[in-house]
């Protein structure tokens, strides 16, 4: 099983980037999981179920560079839901806004993209943190009303309807503490324009310009920073990775309990990751999008 991953479109970029371009004739870089079907390790037994870089394919070596992680048995959790809330993008959400964005309960917390993979599960932790108001940011009405009723956000607003930076002030007029900003661009200012005073700004993803053709336009409201005396920070997951099982362990406990609602888009065949990374951004998917390469593979 494949996860799909909106960071796959920025390795295609032949530009400087946190890992190498790919290069051209490669197979596509990508996370997922698979089960041995043949070990010379001591890490690695015949029908262990493992999960790190799969790539866009059916078959994977591993060796002493290119290591697997075995996900325990007995979870009691399908392999769609271990790869979206304990994956790549369970553990972002959890350590972007606990870690980065400091959040403290009583904290006003915007997210966008909070219909999506990471955004649905930074709104549910920063609810069972405490957070006074959990507003989200999603494209279309169907989009809001899952973040509402689904997740569970207070409040969902439509940033391709206009005057985003108005209705995000009527929404949260005494200003956001923390923004986990998965979009970038004019959501981004949108939200920095409207940051209350120490606020915090999570840099997690700029998805509307992964595609951008032409130079991206400027932030306009960085000037917010200074008056309210806030941050913005960036941070890549895979400097975390020592502490996954930290947030594994909570985000598990938080789905067998029922407070971390959570969806799987699924997309059968190998033959369709183009098009299911192509579904990140026209916003075609709902939830966690995963590639299912082999219909056999399950978790005991
Ligand atoms: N920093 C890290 O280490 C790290 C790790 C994982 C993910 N990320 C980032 O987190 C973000 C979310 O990733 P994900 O895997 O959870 O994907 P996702 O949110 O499940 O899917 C991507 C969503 O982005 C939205 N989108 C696409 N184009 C957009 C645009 N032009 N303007 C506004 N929204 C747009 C769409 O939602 P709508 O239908 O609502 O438009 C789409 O469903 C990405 O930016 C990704 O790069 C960062």
């Amino acid at each position: 099983m494949l996860s799909i991953d909106p960071t796959i479109r920025t390795w295609m970029n032949d530009a400087p980037g946190y890992l190498p371009p790919i290069a051209i004739g490669d197979v596509v870089r990508s996370s997922g999981a698979g089960v041995v079907v043949e070990s010379q390790s001591p890490r690695y037994e015949v029908g262990d179920v493992v999960t790190g870089f799969t790539n866009w394919q059916e078959w994977v070596l591993a060796d002493a560079d290119h290591r697997f992680t075995v996900i325990p048995k007995g979870l009691g959790l399908d392999l769609a839901t271990v790869m979206n809330v304990l994956g790549a993008t369970g553990v972002t959400a959890y350590f972007g806004l606990l870690d980065v964005g400091g959040l403290v309960p009583g904290d006003v917390v915007l997210v966008s993209g909070a219909a999506g993979a990471t955004g649905s599960v930074v709104g549910q932790v920063a609810r069972a943190r405490g957070a006074k108001q959990v507003v989200g940011i999603a494209g279309g009405p169907a989009k809001c009303t899952e973040v509402v009723e689904d997740y569970g956000f207070d409040a969902c607003l439509d940033y391709r309807e206009p005057h985003l930076a108005r209705r995000l002030h009527e929404a949260c007029p005494e200003g956001i503490d923390l923004f986990f900003d998965n979009v970038g661009g004019e959501v981004l200012d949108a939200g920095l324009s409207n940051i209350a005073l120490h606020g915090r700004i999570v840099l997690c993803g700029a998805i509307s310009q992964y595609n951008a053709m032409e130079r991206p336009p400027g932030i306009a409201n960085t000037a917010m920073l200074i008056g309210r005396r806030g941050r913005m920070q960036g941070f890549i997951i895979l400097d975390y990775a020592s502490r996954f099982p930290e947030a594994q362990r909570e985000l598990a406990a938080m789905v067998a309990n029922g407070t971390l609602k959570h969806h799987e888009h699924l997309v059968h065949g190998l033959e369709q990751a183009p098009d299911a990374l192509n579904l990140l951004f026209t916003g075609g998917n709902h939830g966690k999008t995963l590639v299912v390469v082999d219909e056999t593979v399950q978790l005991d």
